[in-house]
């Protein structure tokens, strides 16, 4: 059996945790197994770049971050855009698949990555989708990967300013990744037992941010720490069409949302607001027990399926059980947080203020 892998888009924490499931999944039931692995996402697939490996390259890498192919970004968007010399990135992926006689293709990766593997599904070949994000943020499976580790990273963070927060009477802001939606900053904000949180699908109101901090003060806390999303967005902003709001946060002399918020807060309070943005270290280190655990399921669901020659699905996780998604179903489609969900209104029940 010829199979193809790639993991494409931003990294995560239990990439090669699930490559391994899939492979060590696929030696226990097909006699000889050819993998080639695709180096840097697409990029592999469209320029021909691959390397032949072997089950072996794939023991001892459950608890390894990053990705041993390699990923990187190559919007969807742009799939349809000649390459600057005018290759054709769609027809120069079905050919190195059918030059190499590939079974399948399987592939790692977020939102971007599950339309491009749509899109080569729906150009004929066999695709596997095994759904990577630390955003959380893809339709159709209950968590992804790398999601769970990137919360023990961001929780870490809040864990370490609440010491440093308690000494100096301050007020602390940590940004949390998750692109346009705020379930790592939810979950991390709720585990770090952060006083605010603001994520985007709840749009804050910076006077009831100020409120939330002045109630605390007054209760004779001497310090807030807000959990905040790279993608929060104020009640204003949010009523703006996305082409205005692209053009106002242009303008912005701030290097993320966080700063902005910082500097109103000081401005109405006059409290020294500090900001500490964690980055990518959520998306570094190894992958935590539970990440491991879902990628070696998955990972074994999707060996399962290419077995079972049923392609042009998503392998999910979905009421603690793994299932085979169709691409056709949810590819293109954003799970974001509901503002009404039982966990929202538990926060606020426990004095969690959304800013709004
Ligand atoms: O999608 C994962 C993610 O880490 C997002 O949370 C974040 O917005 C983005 O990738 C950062 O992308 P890059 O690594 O390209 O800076």
């Amino acid at each position: 059996m010829r199979i193809g892998m790639l993991t494409s888009g931003g990294d995560c924490q239990a990439l090669n945790a699930a490559m391994r499931g899939v492979v060590k999944g696929l030696n226990n039931s097909v006699d000889d197994l050819k993998i080639f692995g695709f180096e840097r996402g697409y990029k592999g697939l469209i320029y021909g770049n691959y390397r032949l490996l072997t089950a072996s390259d794939f023991s001892g890498i459950l608890t390894r971050g990053g990705t041993i192919l390699g990923s990187s970004r190559q919007p969807f968007k742009q799939m349809r855009t000649p390459d600057e010399n005018g290759l054709d990135k769609v027809e120069a992926m079905k050919q190195t698949y059918f030059d190499l006689n590939l079974e399948c293709l399987v592939i790692l990766g977020g939102n971007g990555t599950e339309k491009t593997a749509n899109l080569l599904r729906e150009e004929g070949l066999n695709v596997i989708h095994l759904p990577k994000t630390i955003d959380n943020d893809i339709y159709g499976t209950d968590v992804t990967f790398g999601f769970q580790s990137a919360i023990n990273i961001a929780t870490d963070a809040i864990d370490c300013i609440h010491t440093t927060a308690a000494s100096h009477n301050r007020v602390f802001i940590v940004e949390v990744m998750g692109h346009k939606v705020g379930w790592l900053t939810l979950y991390a904000g709720i585990a770090g037992g952060a006083d605010i949180i603001l994520i985007p699908e709840i749009p804050y109101d910076i006077d009831k941010v100020v409120e939330a901090i002045e109630k605390r003060s007054k209760a004779g806390k001497g310090f807030t720490i807000l959990a905040v999303a790279e993608g929060a967005i104020s009640k204003q902003d949010s009523k703006l069409s996305k082409k205005e709001y692209k053009k106002e946060v242009a303008k912005r002399k701030y290097p993320s949302v966080s700063y902005e918020i910082a500097d109103l807060i000081e401005k109405k309070l006059g409290t020294e607001v500090r900001v500490t943005v964690p980055g990518h270290t959520q998306r570094g280190g190894s992958p935590s027990p539970y990440d491991r655990v879902l990628c070696t399921r998955l990972g074994a669901a999707a060996a399962q399926a290419i077995v079972d020659k049923d392609f042009g699905n998503m392998i999910a996780m979905v009421d603690g059980e793994t299932k085979r998604v169709p691409l056709k179903d949810v590819a293109g489609k954003l799970k974001t947080v509901d503002p009404d969900a039982t966990i929202i209104k538990e926060a606020k029940t426990i004095g969690i203020s959304f800013g709004d």
